[in-house]
């Protein structure tokens, strides 16, 4: 049986959390990774975003069966309600939530439903961790402390981890490059940013995590090598049997050939797509008129054309559309590696599994 430190501290099985994947609802996917015994957890980001991309936002109130007139705090609790009501006794669930400055309205709607649903002891008890993302964590220390929830941040580099130092942040979970969707200015992958942070910021009191490129056996168990106390994986949970993604992106998935995927400009900033053909022309334009993007630099929003970032909203809109010509939709580099739709439960014991023989088959193999 796998146990590290991850797996005791939040009491699931496996030392595997399912990423958030927002905007895009994950709640169908965050109950059956939870009751496959991995950390499940739900997607808040921009989900309620009901202009930028009405079709996302629909379906995202399908999967929280809330109403489409729900305000945003009802939708992101009756979210957490169907989450609790579908999850087995002694599961764990949690909620990846944004808070970097331009979302911090949403985050704030996500928190007061997060408080107001874990009123109830029993929610509380397997509601229990905060991911928070994409932002300074300092500010939400206070929050996090009142509600006595696990709390872990994603950051992609060794000054964020600093500052979760500070804060408090019980989980440190280290993104690499590698990783889908939005990523960050620096390119840093795991191979160098994980080790580096178990070397600065591991101790008794800070667990460590990798994500970004995780997928399967040969990952994890490396990540474990590399002194991590588990991996966040996103692109191979999307990839699943109940990921609530589309039929045409798990498709985009499968068929990503060898280096098929590309960084190009998202709403808030690059972004790791598969190689569509919308997607190559995306980079191409990215390449013009945000260069930013490839050079490490955060583009000046006032200069960048706005048809530019219009372009993720459309690429996203064309994949829920079944347009295949036209459609962007996010993923890791790991996509390539992935070629199968598993339940989530046979997907993560056959990886459990695939990690222990690894480990043990380590000594046998290289000492002499
Ligand atoms: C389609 C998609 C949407 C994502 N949206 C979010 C998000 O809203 N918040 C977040 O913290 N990370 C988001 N991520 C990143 C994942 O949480 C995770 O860190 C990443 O997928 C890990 O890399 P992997 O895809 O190689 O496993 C997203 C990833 C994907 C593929």
């Amino acid at each position: 049986m796998l146990k590290t430190r991850l797996t005791e501290l939040v009491g699931i099985k496996y030392p595997i959390i399912q990423a958030g994947m927002g905007p895009f609802p994950v709640t169908s996917l965050c109950i059956a990774a939870a009751n496959a015994g991995c950390l499940g957890l739900c997607s808040t980001f921009g989900t309620t975003s009901r202009k930028s991309n009405p079709v996302v936002f629909e379906d995202f109130c399908k999967q929280a069966h809330a109403e489409l007139d729900d305000d945003d705090v009802t939708i992101f609790k009756k979210m957490f309600t169907r989450i609790y009501n579908e999850t087995n006794e002694g599961t764990v669930f949690g909620a990846n939530v944004m808070v970097s400055a331009e979302v911090k309205e949403n985050a704030m709607n996500v928190m007061k439903a997060i408080k107001e649903v874990r009123q109830d002891p029993a929610v509380a008890e397997r509601f229990k961790v905060l991911v928070t993302t994409a932002g300074d964590p300092v500010p939400w220390a206070g929050f996090v402390k009142e509600q006595g929830m696990i709390w872990m941040h994603v950051f992609p580099g060794v000054r964020t981890a600093a500052r979760c130092k500070k804060a408090g942040v019980q989980v440190l979970i280290a993104s690499g490059h590698e990783g889908g969707f939005h990523t960050a200015w620096q390119p840093v992958h795991s191979m160098t940013l994980l080790p580096d942070i178990v070397e600065k910021f591991s101790d008794e009191n800070t667990l460590v995590c990798g994500t970004g490129g995780y997928c399967d056996a040969k990952s994890l168990a490396a990540a474990l090598a590399m002194g991590a106390d588990g991996v966040q994986m996103g692109t191979r949970f999307l990839a699943t049997e109940e990921s609530d993604f589309c039929d045409l992106w798990k498709k985009l998935v499968l068929d990503c050939g060898d280096g098929g995927t590309l960084i190009a400009r998202g709403f808030v900033g690059p972004a790791r797509w598969l190689r569509t053909p919308a997607a190559q022309q995306h980079a191409y334009n990215t390449a013009k008129d945000a260069p930013g993007s490839y050079v490490g630099v955060p583009d000046d929003f006032s200069k960048i054309p706005m048809d530019l970032l219009v372009a993720e909203r459309h690429g996203v809109a064309a994949t829920y559309n079944g347009d295949a010509e036209r459609a962007m939709a996010g993923a890791g580099e790991c996509a390539q590696r992935i070629t199968d739709l598993p339940p989530c439960a046979d997907m993560v014991q056959k990886i459990a599994a695939e990690t222990e023989e690894i480990i043990c088959g380590l000594k046998s193999k290289y000492v002499v």
